[in-house]
């Protein structure tokens, strides 16, 4: 069932995506664009989407915001493999963007899906009430910026050349804002399209996303650059501290576990319409990309 729904998803999203590039003129900018956005698990669609059907809100509203925040997540990968931040070749099984074009066409292609992403929420199509659309601008704006992915990325960044290697509650933070905000926004989205308090799904994304980024962390250390489609070992040969280095492996996947019995407590109150969501939290720990 999960990954029926999570195949169902990427396809929607990627046909949605396809129909707003073919609306654009076909330049490099917009091949570049189309490619940073295909590939991946799209698991912050499939929050989006997942999140929003426990509220009853149609999947051809949904697939607007499910598709804006894959656009801000493929321009994140776009700049974290640039050269100048983790200087990465490989993503999701093929050259990364400046690789297959250029740097400055990766540059630009991020820039753009970030700017898409805002487009993409201000639709029509998304929620009648304006209101609802501005409130997922705004938060996405948060999720995404200087509260949110890009201080986490800047964050993991100084982590590279500090002195002092960061506390577990340090890195904890890192995470939260460089994964666990995208994560946070795709969950509490369907309650935001339905105008319900998000605080469950809220609590539900905080487990989540630590355990998806101990998962990546875990990758890192014991995954196949092959089944991953991306290096392996990146972060020990950068000295980064991970939630692996600071618990050890066996540590850090209890850590892991124990938050995904978390999350899928924290979907109590909507019963069986969540089991696809709790799935999902299982899911992400046992992954192999
Ligand atoms: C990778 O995210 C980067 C992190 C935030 C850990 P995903 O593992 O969701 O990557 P894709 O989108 O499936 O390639
Ligand atoms: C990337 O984190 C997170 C964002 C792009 C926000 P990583 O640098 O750990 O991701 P991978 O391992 O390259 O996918
Ligand atoms: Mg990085
Ligand atoms: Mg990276
Ligand atoms: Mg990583």
């Amino acid at each position: 069932m999960f990954h029926a729904r999570l195949t169902e998803c990427a396809e929607r999203v990627s046909g949605c995506l396809r129909t707003v590039f073919s609306e654009l003129e076909k330049t490099p900018l917009v091949d570049a664009m189309a490619y940073g956005v295909t590939g991946g698990k799209c698991m912050r669609a499939f929050l989006v989407m997942e999140s929003a059907r426990l509220f009853g809100i149609p999947d051809s509203q949904s697939v607007w915001a499910a598709s804006a925040v894959e656009a801000m997540h493929g321009y994140s990968l776009i700049h974290d493999d640039l050269p100048c931040m983790d200087d990465d070749d490989l993503r999701r099984g093929h050259p990364t963007v400046h690789v297959k074009w250029d740097e400055a066409t990766a540059v630009l292609a991020g820039d753009a899906l970030q700017s898409l992403a805002f487009e993409l929420l201000a639709r029509p199509e998304l929620a009648a009430d304006p209101v609802i659309r501005l409130t997922l601008c705004a938060s996405m704006a948060r999720a995404s910026g200087a509260k949110g992915m890009v201080i986490g990325q800047a964050q993991d960044i100084a982590a590279e050349t500090a002195r002092k290697k960061l506390t577990l509650d340090e890195i904890t933070v890192l995470q939260g804002n460089k994964t666990g905000a995208l994560i946070g926004w795709s969950c509490e989205a369907g309650a935001v399209l339905a105008a319900q308090d998000p605080a469950q799904l809220r609590a539900y994304s905080c487990a989540l996303g630590l355990a998806f980024q101990i998962a990546d962390d875990i990758l890192d250390v014991e995954g196949n650059a092959e089944l991953a489609g991306k290096a392996v070992g990146k972060d020990a040969r950068a000295g980064k501290a991970t939630f692996v280095s600071l618990l050890g492996l066996e540590t850090a996947k209890q850590r892991a576990r124990a938050l995904v019995d978390d999350a899928q407590a924290m979907l109590e109150p909507y019963g069986a319409k969540a089991q696809v969501l709790r799935d999902a939290a299982g899911f992400v720990i046992s992954r192999e990309l």
